[in-house]
């Protein structure tokens, strides 16, 4: 098995290779796929820290063909963006993500069981995980029911946008639901009360027109919802699982202390890559300029000298919240609070209205993904 670039859906443990990675090469140089991998928790923060490391271009002149809109989308996201053009999409992203209104998490989720729920048996993945946390971001701007609806059906394959590599279909289907998604952001960013004036602030600030923020604003609302749904999908499936089989779920403090630590010890994304735009030197090796680098978070989660006993769950450890599930640096997730919020009220909600909840499925299946490690169902009973 290559221990860089697998299928999560190809390895039952991941993390035994994390493992033996961190054992015996903690800067790897994967020769076949011409990447570097980096397995140390240092080695990891290090990088994400390096301003010679940049996020790679996904899509050089547009070799993917997406079409206009999909690729004005693309183009603005401040999740693939670098330099000048990251801190203003950065501060967009986040103004707008300063805005959401508290929604109540409960309502949505118990609606989502009761319309799924059948002989009291669900699928927590395609009946919640997929779907919650792009309602709470939609409803948290007060989008109309039925664009809700739209977009949350739609997102699946809009998030296919991100990948560094895309087949035919994907890119089919991307290109089918961008314009439309596109056309309801712009209409409800355009109602919102703060919008004007945030426009005008960062139009004012970055000589840009107020034209081009709308296009930025709009394409980093969209970011929004495409960041929550795997990741988000991702954090409520394995925290699920991880409470599940350590039986941690008494109260809500405990959910939240196995929220975080699930983060560390069974993370939805796994990895995060960047490009060299200078040589750089990390511990012996030298990584050299235009080299590739997979920076494997996961692993870095494991690393013995940062977690005492790190393949222990332990929702006590007192810093486990220092995983690197969200990353670190300029391009640190900015929902880290949001995500774990969501999870805790989500499962909470779950555990203090089922007296019994169990586990239907042994052999959970994974998406067949590189960067993240999603269960495609999880199967459950609730009485
Ligand atoms: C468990 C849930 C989540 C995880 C594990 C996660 C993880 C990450 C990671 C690793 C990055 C940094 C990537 C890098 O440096 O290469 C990132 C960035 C980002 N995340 Fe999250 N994320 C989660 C949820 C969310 C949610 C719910 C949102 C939005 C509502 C969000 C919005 C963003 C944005 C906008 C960025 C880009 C920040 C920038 O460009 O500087 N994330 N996330």
């Amino acid at each position: 098995m290559n221990p860089t670039l697998f299928l999560k859906s190809d390895v039952s443990n991941p993390y035994l290779i994390y493992k033996t990675m961190l054992q015996n090469n903690r800067v790897y140089w994967d020769e076949t796929n011409k990447i570097w991998a980096i397995y140390s928790y240092e080695d990891c923060v290090s990088i994400l820290k390096n301003s010679k490391a940049e996020i790679p271009v996904v899509n050089a002149n547009n070799e993917q063909k997406l079409n206009k809109k999909t690729l004005e989308i693309l183009n603005n996201l401040t999740r693939l963006s670098n330099g000048i053009q990251h801190e203003i999409s950065k501060e967009i992203a986040m103004l707008l993500f300063s805005k959401m209104k508290t929604v109540a998490i409960n309502l949505i989720i118990s609606q989502l069981i009761k319309s799924d729920l059948t002989e009291n048996k669900i699928d927590w993945v395609n009946s919640v995980c997929k779907k919650l946390p792009v309602l709470v971001v939609l409803r948290s701007f007060g989008f109309e029911e039925k664009d809700c609806e739209f977009i949350s059906e739609k997102i699946e394959s809009l998030v296919k946008i991100m990948l560094p590599q895309k087949t035919e279909e994907q890119v089919k289907l991307i290109n089918e639901v961008s314009s439309a998604i596109f056309l309801i952001v712009e209409k409800q960013l355009s109602s919102l009360h703060f919008f004007e004036s945030l426009q005008a602030k960062i139009s004012e600030a970055n000589s840009l027109s107020l034209d081009e923020i709308k296009t930025i604003s709009i394409s980093n609302l969209i970011g929004l919802f495409i960041q929550s749904f795997d990741a988000g999908r991702g954090i409520l499936s394995n925290s699920l699982l991880q409470i599940l089989n350590y039986k941690t779920f008494s109260n809500k403090d405990e959910i939240q202390k196995s929220v975080i630590e699930t983060l560390r010890f069974n993370p939805p994304i796994h990895n995060t890559r960047r490009i060299a735009t200078e040589d750089i030197s990390i511990g012996e090796s030298q990584i050299k300029k235009g080299d590739q680098i997979l920076i494997v978070l996961a692993s870095a989660n494991l690393d013995s000298e940062k977690f005492e006993n790190p393949i222990n769950f332990d929702i006590e450890r007192s810093n486990n919240n220092e995983n690197l599930t969200f990353g670190i640096g300029g391009h640190m997730c900015l929902a880290k609070h949001f995500s774990i919020h969501l999870a805790t009220e989500a499962l909470w909600f779950l555990f203090d209205n089922y007296k019994t909840i169990e586990l239907l499925e042994n052999n959970i299946q994974y998406e067949p993904m590189i960067n993240a490690r999603l269960p495609k169902t999880i199967w459950i009973s609730l009485q």
